[in-house]
Formats: C-alpha cells, structure tokens, sequence
C-alpha cells in the first residue's frame, strides 16, 4: 500500500520525508515539551545514507507515536529511580550539587603519606601506581595499555583549554571506555552519536534530573572546554574499541546492604543482605579492584529483582503488546530494535544499549522522561519513555543489561 510522504525541514535544518503520522508524533512532542525549539542551526549536515535512515526512523517513531500516545496518560507521577542516580532520599527543593573538586595529588589532612605513595600492583600488569597517581585526574593511569588504542592528549590529560580544571576523559570513563554506573559506557558509540551528545551537554539540551548529582555539571563543563577537533579525536578514539560485557547481572530477592559513596553503591562489608524491593543495585565486582584501584579488567555486578529480565525481554521485543480476548492490546512502550538494531548493538547514529550499565541506562530513559535529555535525536525517544512506570524500566534495564554483545557496532 502506497503511502504519502511529506518532505519537511528536520530540526536539523536538512529535508527529510516523513509520514502523516511522523508529523503528529513531532507535534506531540512538543507539546509535551520534549522537543527544543526547531531553530538550532545545522550543525552537522547528514550524508544521504544517514538521512535516510534518519527519515525511517522518524516514520517509526511517528507510527509509534500514535500508537502509544493514545489512551494513556504520560506516566508524569513516575518517582526518581533513586538507586539509577545513586541517592538515598529524593531531593529537597534548593537542593544543588556540591561542584566537584579540581584534579588534585595534596594528600588530603586526615590521609597517611605512606599509605598515599605506597605503589600497588593488579594481577597481569607491569604498572604500578599509588592511590595519589590512581586520583591524578588529569594524568589518567594505564594499568594495561595493550587493552586499548594509545591514549592521545584529551583522553588521558583533557583539555588544555581548561587549565588545571582539565580532566582525561578516561579518569572517569576509564581507558577502555568501559565507564563506571555513576558515569557512562562510552566505548563502541557511533561517531555522530558520541558528538551530538557532547554538542547536546554545551548546547543545554543535556542534564541530569537529580540536582544534586555532581559529575553531570562536571561532564557538561568539560564539553563547553573542548574544541571540534578534540571531540572528533574522543569519538574515534571511543569509536574503535568494540563494546564487551561489563556487567553481571543476577536475579536475587536479597542484596548485600550497600552503603553509597560518590553516587555509587558499595558493599558494607560484614551488614548482611536487605530485600532489593524492587530496585537494580549495581556495585562494584570487588571494592579493591573496580573501585580503590580503578583496575579496568574487574567490572560491576548488577542485582535486579527476580522475574524482571523476562519481563524486559517482552517490553523491549514486542513493547509489551499482549493478546486478550483474540484482540490485540497495545504495550505502554515501542520494540527497541528498529532503532537500536536487532541485536540493540546500535544501527548507523543510534548507540548501541546492550549490555550497558543499567543504572546509565535507566539515568538516561527517566531524563528523558522528564525531559532534561531533549536534544533533537531524543525527541525520537519519546514515544518509546513516555509511559514507563518505574518497575517498566528495572525491567527493561534488567533484560537490555543482560544481553551479551554479539558483534562490532557500525562505524
Ligand atoms: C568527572 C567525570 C567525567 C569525565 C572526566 C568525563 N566524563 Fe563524560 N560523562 C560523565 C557523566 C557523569 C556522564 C553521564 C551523565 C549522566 O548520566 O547524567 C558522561 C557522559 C558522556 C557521554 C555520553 C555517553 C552516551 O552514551 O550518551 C559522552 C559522549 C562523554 N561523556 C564523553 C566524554 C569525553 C569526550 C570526556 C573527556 C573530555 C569525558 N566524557 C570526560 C562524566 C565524565
Ligand atoms: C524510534 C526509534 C527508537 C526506538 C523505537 C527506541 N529508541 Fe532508544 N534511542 C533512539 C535514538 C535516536 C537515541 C539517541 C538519542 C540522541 O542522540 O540523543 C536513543 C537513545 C537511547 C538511550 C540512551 C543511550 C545512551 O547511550 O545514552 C537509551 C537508554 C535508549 N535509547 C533505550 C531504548 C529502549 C530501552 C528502547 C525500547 C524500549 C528504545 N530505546 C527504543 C531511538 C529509538
């Protein structure tokens, strides 16, 4: 069946084609407040490949939209996933993040200079480096230098346009681009998605719902820092290394009882367990490795409640669709492959979600949600958050973090 296609100014400033129903989708976004004004300047114009996947993707989304957004009231009541930002207790109104302290080697007042400089060792590698070199942001440590592409200037020192507030970006988001849950997987992303994400953090289309998390004003900061050449060298340099498991994930009624330390869970050790209630604690492998010594071969295990991977299997397969009485019943969500590919390893600009830290992942569909995630490609990901309950995106996080990465992402 034939249908009639619409040539319209993307946000981006470039023509694409679009359905009817892309149209409403678009408007309805808006309305909802998840679209930026259609005025940014085109920044980076698209090759003919990527436009047309881009108009697809906007057909999908548009289709998508329609169906979902009728009959259900968007899930605005959804409470913070406080676990995903790595709080306790909700923000009070006022509440800011405490800005992050400037790369640093003083030894700290309470701090012992032995036990500061002392060198430590991992299993398998050469190096050695004391606690002051782990936390030498601005001088980013190597433990296996053979697990990654040679590190260039902004990964391992940052910006020199920032001066002594520069950070490599691989102090938090490590040399293999593994990331840490309080940060983000950034190893295995496409090229143009990695750069429209650090425009969206400069530009204000990028932040985070909790105020009082520090390290997303710090991200957003390092962004405006850098220039188009060192965010192409970051991208490529992420780009290459292809994305590999990174975190455990085991269904438990009982977790270890966590304390949390830098927006992270960790284990009190010798506290016994507590019941999840309905929340993914994600924590270190080891306290020493993953953490103390920032080893990059010693990941993080996920807890997540039991039952919720098969029920993220059907969100994310099919959107949750069931069949009662021989009809149809439309999910609250969209299948994620279309655009994240079949294997949700990424298909041309989408990342790739398969087996990324859950509490990222979760970070990121609640901020969108909530709408502080609203650059344009975001708007596609309306339909698909718009009527998530919380216990929806434990289950989808569960099941997308389960997945184990099946091949090289597209260059
Ligand atoms: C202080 C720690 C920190 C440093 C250093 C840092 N980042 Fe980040 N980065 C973050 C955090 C935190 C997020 C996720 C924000 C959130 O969840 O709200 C992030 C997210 C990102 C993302 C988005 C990933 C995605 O999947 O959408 C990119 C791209 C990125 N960082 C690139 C960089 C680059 C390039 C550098 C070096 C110039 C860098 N980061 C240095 C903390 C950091
Ligand atoms: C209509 C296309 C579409 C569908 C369907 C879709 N996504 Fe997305 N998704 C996108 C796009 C495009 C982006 C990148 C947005 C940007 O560039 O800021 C994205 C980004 C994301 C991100 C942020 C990734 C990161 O690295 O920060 C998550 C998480 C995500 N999607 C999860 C899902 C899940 C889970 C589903 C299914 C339940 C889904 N998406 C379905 C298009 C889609």
């Amino acid at each position: 069946m034939a249908r009639k296609l619409y040539r319209e100014r993307s946000a981006k400033g470039n023509w694409i084609f679009v359905h009817r129903s892309a149209r409403l989708a678009t408007r309805d976004a808006r309305e909802i407040g998840a679209m930026p004004p259609a005025t940014l300047p085109a920044k980076q114009p698209l090759n003919p490949a990527r436009r047309i996947v881009t108009a697809f993707i906007a057909l999908v989304a548009g289709a998508a939209g329609l169906r979902v957004g009728i009959g259900h009231a968007a899930a605005a009541d959804v409470p913070e996933p406080l676990w995903a930002y790595g709080f306790l207790t909700p923000p009070a109104p006022g509440d800011k993040a405490t800005p992050q302290g400037l790369p640093s080697r003083k030894l700290r007042p309470n701090e012992d200079p032995a036990e500061q400089t002392r060198i430590r060792h991992v299993a398998g590698s050469d190096a050695g480096y004391s606690l002051v070199d782990i936390r030498d942001l601005s001088n980013v440590i190597d433990w296996f230098p053979g697990d990654h592409p040679r590190m260039t200037h902004v990964i391992a020192h940052g910006s020199p346009s920032l001066g002594n507030a520069a950070r490599g970006c691989a102090s938090c988001h490590l040399p293999t681009g593994k990331g840490r849950p309080e940060n983000a997987p950034v190893s295995g992303l496409p090229v143009a998605y990695f750069i429209r994400q650090l425009e969206d953090f400069r530009n204000g289309l990028r932040s985070t719902v909790d105020p009082r998390k520090p390290n997303t004003p710090t991200m957003i900061a390092l962004a405006k820092g850098m220039t188009a050449e060192e965010m192409k060298e970051a991208a490529e340099y992420f780009g290459a290394m292809p994305w590999t498991p990174w975190t455990r994930v085991v269904e438990t009624e009982q977790v270890p009882k966590t304390r949390i330390v830098g927006n992270l869970h960790q284990e009190i050790e010798g506290a016994g367990t507590e019941p999840i209630a309905g929340r993914i604690v994600e924590m270190p492998e080891t306290e020493e490795q993953t953490e103390k010594l920032r080893n990059p071969r010693v990941g993080f295990v996920a807890y997540v409640p039991v039952g919720s991977i098969k029920k993220g299997e059907n969100l994310v397969t099919t959107g949750g669709m069931s069949v009662a009485d021989g009809k149809i019943v439309p999910g609250r969500t969209v299948a994620c492959g279309t655009c994240h590919g079949p294997d949700l390893m990424g298909l041309a600009d989408v990342p790739g979600i398969a087996g990324r830290s859950p509490s990222y992942l979760v970070r990121q569909i609640y901020d969108m949600q909530r709408g502080t995630r609203k650059g344009v490609s975001a708007a596609l990901m309306q339909p698909v958050v718009v009527n998530l309950t919380g216990d929806d995106m434990v289950a989808i996080a569960a099941y997308v973090t389960s997945l184990a990465a099946t091949k090289s992402p597209p260059r």
